[in-house]
């Protein structure tokens, strides 16, 4: 009989997923427990954080969580505990986070939401493990990601980024679509800045195979401008408020599957394929530094590097510079909120 050693000794990692009792979270439970993103090898000890008033449903998600039977699963920390929910984790979806109400200014929901990522930012520097790694999913997701390691000076900047992979998906797979091809036909599709409506989906470096086995331009095998520079740009940047229209419900299984994306591409590597990241800007492309940005990146052993040397047209400059005039914005009004 073969036995699996490496199974056997590989040491339980700890992952928290916050607003473990919501929509997202009911998806995203479930990849990461079954060995998508951390690799089928690896056992992990679940932590789910949501509020006392979701008590009752946390723990009904807890008992699914069981009746799954996952063999990579060795524990669950079901809690409303801010300490016990970040004590030595090595990763972190930061999912959970106050919906927009009705009446609500965005300055408003800004503010209440930064609050709970300052407060997550200083759980996750006093107890989390230094090298944690950290994916802000609930939004405004770029500068929640900017307050939380702003408040957890110990760990270092790189190991926080907010989620854009969901555009990128929306992206690609409009394109794979369009030109009649399968999704992994499509590579390169990048996502520049924040994840709001100012965000900019950019085909100029995109790559597509296509149906007839051609490696093409995706500007060449699309063929047309005005559906690449407007409809497409406005589709995914609308993707989400489309979703709510028809489903009544925000976009959930998409969510939870760009954000098991994004951590196990950051977690195991990418093989030079570029993907997109909200990341703590350098100043790359012209770009505001110091605000979680969205850059194309590539991963290897745990770590992103911005892919450079990319040509930005006058088209692109104008784009990349407006959704970085909001992130500034933004990150003014988030640091005034958690100082008041
Ligand atoms: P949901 O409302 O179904 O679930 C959110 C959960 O978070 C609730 O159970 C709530 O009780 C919990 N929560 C609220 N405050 C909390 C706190 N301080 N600590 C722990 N848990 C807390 O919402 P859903 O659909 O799961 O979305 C979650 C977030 O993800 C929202 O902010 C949404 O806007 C965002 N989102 C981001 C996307 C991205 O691409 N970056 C895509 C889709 C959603």
């Amino acid at each position: 009989m073969k036995i699996r050693l490496d199974f056997l000794q590989a040491e339980p990692i700890r992952v928290l997923i916050t607003g473990a009792a919501g929509q997202i979270a009911y998806s995203l439970i479930y990849m990461v427990s079954s060995g998508e993103v951390f690799g089928k090898d690896q056992p992990i000890i679940l932590h789910l954080l949501d509020i006392p008033p979701m008590t009752k449903v946390l723990e009904g998600v807890c008992m699914e969580i069981n009746d799954c039977a996952l063999p990579i699963v060795r524990e669950v920390v079901a809690t409303t505990n801010v300490a016990e929910a970040f004590k030595d984790i090595s990763a972190a979806f930061l999912v959970g986070a106050m919906p927009r109400k009705q009446g609500m200014e965005r300055k408003d929901l800004l503010s209440a939401n930064v609050r709970i990522f300052k407060e997550q930012g200083q759980a996750l520097d006093q107890h989390a493990k230094k090298d944690v790694k950290v994916l802000v999913v609930g939004n405004p997701a770029n500068t929640n990601a900017l307050i939380c390691s702003k408040y957890a000076p110990s760990i270092p900047k790189e190991n926080f980024s907010a989620m854009t992979r969901l555009d990128q998906n929306r992206g690609q797979s409009q394109i794979a679509v369009r030109c009649g091809v399968p999704i992994t036909n499509v590579k390169n599709v990048i996502i520049w800045g924040n994840h709001s409506s100012t965000q900019y989906p950019d085909i100029n470096h995109a790559e597509v195979i296509t149906a007839g086995g051609d490696k093409k331009k995706v500007r060449d095998a699309v063929n047309d401008d005005a559906w690449l520079n407007d409809t497409f740009i406005s589709t995914v940047q609308k993707r989400g408020a489309a979703v709510i229209a028809a489903r009544g419900l925000s976009s959930a299984m998409s969510a939870a599957k760009a954000a098991s994306d994004h951590m196990r591409d950051w977690w195991q590597g990418t093989d030079g394929r570029w993907v997109s990241m909200g990341v703590f800007s350098d100043g790359s492309y012209g770009t505001p530094a110091e605000v979680m940005y969205s850059f194309p990146v590539t991963c290897a052993n745990k770590k992103w590097t911005i892919v450079q040397g990319l040509a930005i047209d006058d088209f692109s400059r104008q784009k990349l510079d407006s959704t970085g005039n909001e992130l500034m914005e933004e990150r003014g009004e988030a640091i005034a909120a958690c100082e008041a």
